[in-house]
């Protein structure tokens, strides 16, 4: 079935000239990117954007991280592209992440984890409309 799935190439990977290695991995593996932006969130973009987690006590320096620096926000497309995304980038923790993935080849640790991918159909359409309009997207 094919689905959208919100990625997030994080501060960290940027700065690491990561997009092209990680846009190359989307592409490679059948998901197509639909909709992509760089920016550069505020605090209060980022306070949004994971307010589920807003009760955890790395809220804030999650916050904090993720808008240090410029970021790449792509939606990607394809069959079972939730979960293809998820094994595309291994586990949270780098140090847990299978060989192969993309947290394994630039990951720091669990905080600085290089991206981020929606983890269900319901949070995949909030991330998605929290940063594109309907008529951004193409496909
Ligand atoms: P992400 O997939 O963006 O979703 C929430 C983020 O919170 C996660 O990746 C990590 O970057 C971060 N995170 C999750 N657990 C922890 C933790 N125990 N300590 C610090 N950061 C965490």
């Amino acid at each position: 079935m094919s689905e959208r799935t919100l990625a997030i190439i994080k501060p960290d990977a940027v700065k690491k000239n990561a997009i092209g290695d990680i846009m190359g991995r989307y592409e490679t593996s059948g998901l197509t990117p639909v909709a992509i932006r760089m920016m550069q969130f505020s605090k209060s973009t980022a306070e949004g954007f994971y307010a589920v987690h807003k009760a955890r006590p790395f809220f804030d320096s999650l916050c904090t991280f993720m808008s240090s620096g410029p970021v790449v926000v792509v939606v990607l497309q394809g069959n079972n592209a939730i979960k293809k995304h998820r094994e595309l980038m291994g586990a949270t923790d780098p140090a847990k992440a299978d060989a192969g993935t993309i947290r394994k080849a630039h990951g720091a640790n669990i905080e600085f984890n290089a991206v981020h991918g929606s983890d269900s159909p319901e949070t995949a359409q909030f991330e998605i409309a929290y940063f594109f309009p309907a008529m951004e997207i193409v496909g």
